[in-house]
């Protein structure tokens, strides 16, 4: 990994990378980082999983508010952020919902994170969000720690329960 001195107000060493919004041929290396990332274990939430119509869809959706990290040295992905924006009927605020972030292991821990999320963060203010929001599972503590580093708090609580329908079948097959 090459290192940068760092700018004014970053750290002193920072990797040479660059932060840009996603391009096409960005969408398999984003989709397989993010194999690597979200494991079934890791995020067994149904309502939000990582698999190719997710990426697909939040890039055709919103490709303003997506991003990679590439490596300067050789092109290479190191990082991604996918957000959206979401207006409420009723409310004039427009929320900024940061729906999946990840940076390669190799990169962990070097900052990577904190400047995709800058860079979100200034296209949000751009377009005029009042607040961003986040999730991520409760065990997950390196996202928590990081997304509490930037300022995120008031964290909410949202229970996730399942019923296992399989033994519920008519006749009570389980085909
Ligand atoms: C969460 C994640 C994106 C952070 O990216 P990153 O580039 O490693 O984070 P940064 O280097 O910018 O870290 C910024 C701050 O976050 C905290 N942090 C980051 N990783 C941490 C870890 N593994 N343990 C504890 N704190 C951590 C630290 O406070 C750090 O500040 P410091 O370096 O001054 O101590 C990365 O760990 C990741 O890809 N995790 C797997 C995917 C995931 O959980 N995504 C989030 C939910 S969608």
């Amino acid at each position: 990994m090459r290192y940068r001195m760092g700018e004014m107000g970053e750290s002193p060493k920072r990797p040479v990378i660059e932060v840009r919004t996603m391009e096409i041929d960005d969408l398999a290396p984003v989709f397989h980082l993010g194999e690597e990332l979200f494991t079934a274990e890791e995020v067994p939430n149904l309502y939000r999983t990582w698999d190719e119509f997710e990426v697909v869809g939040l890039y055709t959706a919103d490709t303003e508010y997506c991003l990679v990290a590439e490596a300067e040295q050789d092109g290479a992905l190191v990082g991604f952020a996918l957000g959206t924006t979401i207006t409420k009927s009723g409310s004039a605020w427009k929320y900024g919902h940061l729906v999946w972030m990840g940076v390669d292991p190799a990169w962990q821990e070097h900052h990577v994170g904190t400047r995709l999320f800058n860079a979100l963060r200034e296209r949000y203010l751009e377009a005029g969000v009042r607040i961003m929001m986040v999730d991520t599972e409760a065990d997950n503590l390196a996202a928590i720690r990081f997304f509490r580093k930037l300022g995120f708090g008031k964290p909410s609580e949202h229970l996730y329960m399942s019923l296992n329908l399989s033994n519920q079948r008519p006749g009570g097959r389980e085909d």
